[in-house]
């Protein structure tokens, strides 16, 4: 393939996901000058960033044609959600991504349980309300655990387990009368508590048909033991081996490609990334919740392992060609292990110095950035609740799982947090 092949690419965001993306991309033969905006400190190593908002979508259009961005990125789900494909495409640029009326999938609890239900897709039995007053007469005579989720995005905080009425109650008022999450808690979708293991599936889908990358699992919560509040996600292990081929073979029929007719039929065409939270029941795979993007950090541990020049796959997914692709995975396992400032979610400080980052050779050893920015000698600074991903590839899960938590030690910074029981459930397997 020669120089005039490539394409300037920008890839929107600033975590640990986006970091995953910008790796891949850098490894494709198509890539020709990076950029990401806003990114951060890690990223800054890899493209050259612009300093603009995720969410400010004339601006980034402004960018792209300016420095002619043959293909642009959404990592994050708030500007996918927001329209920022609609404004890039009414301005003629090449985006990867769902479109507004298709983000929704993501962007409103209320629509894709609709979605599910219409659709015959296996989801937990729910029901929607707008009025607090209806919510909580409903509560009354519900089974418990309930789940309650706010209907719009809320950080990935909006959803609430309760285990008594009176836990229940008080998280309906919170959500829809306190309006903790904002408008995001308008309507509310309360659900049956389904219990199971849990597995996140990403895939590419291009309007008509879906392919699936390998399987992850995420761990939510903060602390170990599964304690504590509900993260963004405390660290990924890819594949997982609770995903079998039967589980495969019954998401693909009932799950996968249901939802892309689903939406197809709907006049929601379907083109990007597609997150599939699972939840692995007694009765089956249902359906937690879909994302409309990678999920953060099962990139971190998906995308190291993917064989495909993701350039390829993510023009493939515009043309509505990707059946002439086949995603193809390594034989090998990952693991992520986040390392977050002490008090995420809750309340934590930054601004320190990180030290212990040039021993990634991002072959094996990855540190993905997830809050860092430079300070003024240009020293790498912790800035967020999550700082680092640090990904290992091994020949199996264990092994992987080994290597990152030795690489977890290379890094020093102050109130260093993490989990050390990412993965543990590999050991039973
Ligand atoms: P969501 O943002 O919908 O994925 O919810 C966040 C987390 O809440 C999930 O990863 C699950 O651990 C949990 N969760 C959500 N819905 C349910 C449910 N119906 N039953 C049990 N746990 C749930
Ligand atoms: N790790 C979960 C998410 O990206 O939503």
């Amino acid at each position: 393939m020669n120089s005039k092949d490539k394409i300037n690419i920008l890839v929107v965001g600033s975590g640990g996901r986006e970091h995953a993306i910008c790796l891949a991309i850098q490894k494709s033969s198509r890539a020709g000058k990076l950029y990401c905006a806003p990114g951060n400190a890690g990223i800054a190593a890899v493209a050259e960033c612009v300093d603009i908002g995720a969410m400010e979508f004339e601006k980034l259009a402004d960018f792209a044609q300016e420095n002619e961005i043959g293909l642009t990125v959404v990592g994050m789900d708030d500007p996918l959600v927001g329209g920022i494909v609609d404004v890039f495409e009414a301005r003629g640029l090449r985006v990867f991504g769902p479109r507004a009326n298709a983000a929704i999938l993501e962007g409103s609890k209320a629509f894709s349980k609709e979605l599910m239900k219409k659709y015959g897709i296996p989801t937990a039995a729910y029901e929607t309300f707008t009025d607090a007053d209806a919510a909580l007469a409903y509560l009354e005579s519900a089974k418990l655990p309930i789940v309650l989720k706010a209907d719009g995005l809320a950080l990935g905080k909006g959803v609430l387990i309760c285990n008594t009425l009176e836990e229940a109650k008080e998280g309906v008022r919170t959500i829809m009368l306190d309006k903790k999450f904002g408008d995001a808690g308008n309507t509310i979708v309360i659900e049956e508590f389904m219990t199971g293991r849990e597995v996140s599936v990403l895939s590419f889908c291009d309007g008509k048909s879906i392919q699936i990358m390998s399987s992850a699992q995420d761990h939510k919560r903060a602390g170990d033991g599964d304690t504590g509040p509900n993260t963004g996600g405390m660290g990924t292990f890819s594949p997982s081996p609770f995903y079998t081929g039967e589980v495969d073979a019954f998401c693909q029929k009932e799950i996968y490609e249901k939802t892309v007719a689903a939406m197809q039929s709907e006049g929601r065409e379907y083109k990007g990334v597609i997150f599939f939270g699972l939840m692995l029941t007694e009765e089956g795979p249902k359906v937690l919740e879909y994302n409309c993007r990678f999920g953060d950090p099962e990139a971190q541990v998906v995308l190291p392992r993917m064989k495909n020049d993701i350039v390829e796959v993510f023009e493939a997914c515009i043309d509505g060609r990707l059946s002439e692709l086949k995603i193809e995975f390594e034989d090998n396992a990952a693991v992520c292990v986040v390392l977050a400032s002490e008090g995420y979610p809750v309340s934590y400080e930054k601004g320190f110095p990180i030290s212990g980052l040039e021993r990634f050779d991002e072959k094996q050893y990855f540190c993905f950035h997830a809050g860092t920015k430079f300070g003024e000698q240009g020293e790498i600074l912790t800035n967020g609740g999550r700082v680092l991903g640090v990904t290992a590839l091994g020949s199996d899960l264990l092994a992987a799982r080994k290597e990152a938590y030795a690489a977890t030690e290379w890094v020093q910074f102050a109130n260093k947090y993490k989990r050390s029981d990412i993965g543990k459930a590999l050991e039973e397997v």
